[in-house]
Formats: structure tokens, sequence, C-alpha cells
């Protein structure tokens, strides 16, 4: 029994010393790009450019951040910040409203604050970029991306399978229009049940286009 312990205790602390391995190893990161979807825990300044909209450009967010205020609705780092740093990039992902194609082929984070599922959700605060239009941004970027690869569909593919994409959204929906039963029609029509069922299909679809979305845009391309 001792021994069975003892042995249990070993092959935890070499699991601990590989994930600080992985995690302290300066290098080529683990995968070669990231792309960011989502509302404000993602956004980290696409908004900034919007006249009326949820902004996070004034203190005291960024107290804790290097470069200070960035528009990220954090006093530091966004979750997906020290995720993208754990699997090895040395910079932050770009935004997409200000994106070079120098930077295009890390990654991009296309997240915006207020930003939901439903196309509506968030109105009452301005602008933001809905999901939809996220993933519509991402398909300009993979054509873009595509243009630089010389146009090769083979390499693009590659590449793009090998990226990490994260997508947080969903709680806008019910804080932004959902929960504001004034401003917005949605707790009138469906229940609970009714709308969680109604945003898990939107979701899914959603996502599901962004799976194809390599895919469908080839076709637009070679149609174009
Ligand atoms: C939300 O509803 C309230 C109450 O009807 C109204 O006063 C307010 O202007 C609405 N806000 C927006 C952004 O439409
Ligand atoms: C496209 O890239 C693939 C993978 O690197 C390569 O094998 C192929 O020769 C390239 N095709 C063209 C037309 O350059």
């Amino acid at each position: 029994m001792a021994s069975k312990v003892h042995l249990l205790f070993r092959v935890l602390l070499i699991a601990a010393v590989m994930q600080l391995h992985s995690v302290i190893v300066v290098g080529e990161p683990q995968v070669p790009c990231y792309f960011l979807f989502g509302d404000s825990l993602v956004d980290t300044g696409n908004n900034n450019r919007f006249v009326k909209a949820e902004k996070a450009n004034y203190p005291p967010y960024g107290i804790d951040f290097p470069q200070g205020v960035t528009g990220r609705f954090t006093n530091g780092r966004t979750a997906p910040d020290i995720i993208g740093q754990l699997l090895g990039f040395s910079n932050f992902t770009p935004l997409y409203s200000t994106v070079t194609n120098e930077e295009i082929d890390k990654g991009v984070n296309y997240g915006s604050a207020g930003a939901g599922i439903r196309e509506e959700t968030g109105r009452n605060l301005g602008e933001r970029i809905s999901f939809d239009k996220q993933i519509l941004n991402h398909q300009e970027i993979i054509s873009r991306l595509w243009r630089l690869m010389q146009d090769n569909q083979t390499l693009t593919n590659e590449y793009i399978k090998k990226c990490i994409y994260i997508v947080n959204i969903g709680s806008d929906d019910y804080v932004n229009n959902y929960l504001m039963p004034s401003n917005y029609s949605t707790s009138s029509i469906f229940n609970p049940d009714q709308y969680a069922t109604l945003l898990i299909q939107q979701y899914s679809q959603q996502l599901t286009a962004l799976l194809h979305l390599y895919e469908l845009c080839q076709i637009l391309l070679v149609v174009k």
C-alpha cells in the first residue's frame, strides 16, 4: 500500500514538473496561431474605435497591465491573454481592428464587449461586433491569409487546422437582452427554457459555420 502511494506521489510529481517545464520553456509557441472570439472577457480594444459602445479605455482599467489602459475590461491580463502566454506566444494577439498582414499569421482577436450570440444583443450599449459578424471578419482574415500564402489551398488549410480557437460568448444574451424586458422582447416571447434552447441552437450553428469556414471561404473565393 505504502509503495503504491509512493508511486502515485512520484507520478504526480513528474506530471507537475512536466507542466511547470512546459510553462517556463521559451521558444516556438505550441500552436502557430490563436484566434479569439467573444465579448468583454475577450475584447482587448476592438470597441475603442466606436463612438458609442461599451468601452474600457480609461483608468482604473489596466492599472496592473504593463501597457496601462488598452481597452481590456480588467486591471491586468484577460484569461485568453494568459492562455496565449501559456501556449508560448510572446506577444498578445493583435486586434481585428488594427491587425496588419504581417501579424495575421499568429492569430487575431475578434472580441467585442456587449456582443452576443443573437444579433440584437447589446443594442442598448451602442455599437458592438456580434458573434455572426466576428465569424464574417474571420472569413475575411482567412482570405487575406490565403493570398499571403500565394493562393496555396493546401498550405493554408494545413496551417489553419493547427490553430487554437477560443470562444467566450452568451452572457450578454441574458444581461443585455433577456433580462432587460423594457428594451428587448425576448422575455415576453420565450420562457427561460425556450430561450436557452434557442441560444444553444444558434450557438451550435455558429460553431459549425466556424468549423467549415475554411472550405466555405475557398468556395467563395473560387466563385469570385
Ligand atoms: C430601455 O428602456 C427604457 C424604459 O423603456 C428606456 O427609458 C431606455 O431609453 C431604453 N434604452 C435604450 C438604450 O433603448
Ligand atoms: C502548396 O503547398 C504544399 C504544402 O507545402 C506543397 O506541397 C505544394 O507543392 C504547394 N503547391 C503549389 C502549387 O505551390
